[in-house]
């Protein structure tokens, strides 16, 4: 198992819609692959994670709730589409691919997603809630959307100079990981 480095905003693989999964050409490398997104995500204390905030162009993603008031949530989801959203949400979000930004995003409060899991079985989840929103931000990722492209315009060109500042933050980060020990 291995913590792989996530891609920040600006990475031209975060804002492309990945491909389609074969079940078949992947499930070889699917059990690795999906230790490593889930041992990511623990790393840096997140709760849903796309392939390609991993840098692959994969219509899947990862998602890891721990909820006081109900089961734990981990899953995979290959392939995922939504088939029904009722309700709205307006809440604060975050994303590994934006460290240290958080933004208010309008989403769906309840969504029902059919996809396949990580045997390559068919599965459909009915979510509400903070897993409703994961999914939706997750889902976002695979089709290249990110959470700040659903703020209005103005709002997005008063994020302009924060974002700068961040991603000098990130690409420091990125460098003092690169020296050696
Ligand atoms: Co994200």
């Amino acid at each position: 198992m291995a913590i792989r480095r996530i891609c920040k905003y600006g990475e031209k693989i975060l804002h492309r819609k990945t491909r389609k999964v074969s079940f078949d050409e992947l499930k070889k490398d699917l059990p690795a692959l999906l230790a490593d997104m889930f041992e990511t995500m623990d790393a840096v204390g997140g709760i849903g994670l796309a392939a390609n905030q991993i840098g692959l162009s994969l219509r899947l993603a990862a998602i890891k709730i721990k909820r006081e008031d109900a089961e734990p949530v981990s899953i995979v989801i290959i392939n995922p589409e939504i088939v029904e959203k009722t309700g709205s949400l307006y809440e604060e979000e975050g994303c590994l691919s934006f460290p240290g930004l958080f933004a208010k995003v309008r989403r769906a409060a309840k969504v029902k997603v059919r996809a396949l899991n990580e045997k390559g079985l068919p599965i459909e989840i009915n979510a509400e809630g903070l897993f409703a929103k994961a999914l939706q931000h997750e889902m976002d990722h695979l089709d290249g959307i990110v959470f700040i492209d659903h703020l209005p315009l103005m709002s997005r060109l008063k994020l302009k100079p924060t974002l700068v500042k961040l991603k000098a933050r990130w690409k420091k980060l990125d460098e003092s990981k690169m020296k050696p020990m």
